[in-house]
């Protein structure tokens, strides 16, 4: 069984959704720890009710890589995997991404390369997008930018404001986060150049 390190730093609700399917079996994997670097992070709460591992290791004022080293000892601690960011609201240094190569995965409330960063959903609505999403990707060293692993499309509605968009983008993270865990803890893929190409006999 491969252990998952959830980072996270808000209300987190892909972290639950990813949760849910460990714990129906639909995602075979442990989730060995969660770590917020937000005390008041929502995630944190449900991490505990749920009998997990959470803990807060607070960045604020805390120079990134210390941080980091901060949160890479409990991950090593705690035998993680793979780490999933989700709704990690800091960039990691070079010397985490490094620690863990092609074993940090992200998602993004957008279709990336449109419109990485913040606000994703109210950048792609007030551009007039007619088709939005969510993107599962590793983590490289440059912002929303490592290897697709799984997109998932929506409709922007002319009815729509920001929030119903964004809601309707969620519910497919809560999907697409789990899909592309899956397809990396399976290991039946490859990395060629920017292209993740599943193995023939993938799910
Ligand atoms: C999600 O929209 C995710 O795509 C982005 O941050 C948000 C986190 O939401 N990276 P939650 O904390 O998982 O509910």
């Amino acid at each position: 069984m491969k252990n998952l390190g959830i980072l996270l730093s808000g209300r987190g609700s892909n972290f639950e959704a990813i949760a849910d399917n460990v714990a129906s079996g639909k995602l075979e994997a442990k989730i060995a720890v969660v770590v917020s670097n937000r005390a008041d992070a929502l995630g944190v709460e449900s991490a505990r009710r749920r009998g997990l591992n959470a803990l807060v290791i607070p960045s604020k004022g805390v120079a990134r890589e210390d941080h980091d080293r901060q949160v890479v000892a409990v991950l090593r601690e705690h035998e993680v995997d793979l780490v999933c960011l989700a709704g990690y609201m800091r960039l990691l240094s070079p010397w985490f991404v490094q620690q863990f190569p092609n074993r940090i995965l992200n998602i993004h409330p957008g279709l990336l390369p449109a419109f990485p960063g913040l606000d994703a959903q109210k950048q792609a609505f007030d551009y007039g997008v007619k088709v939005s999403g969510c993107t599962v990707h590793f983590v490289d060293e440059n912002l929303d930018h490592g290897a697709i692993l799984v997109q998932k499309v929506v409709p922007a509605l002319d009815t729509d404001d920001e929030h119903t968009l964004a809601a309707r983008i969620l519910e497919q993270e809560h999907i697409a986060y789990s899909e592309g865990i899956r397809i990396v803890l399976e290991g039946k893929y490859r990395i060629e150049g920017r292209r993740v190409v599943k193995s023939k006999d993938a799910r």
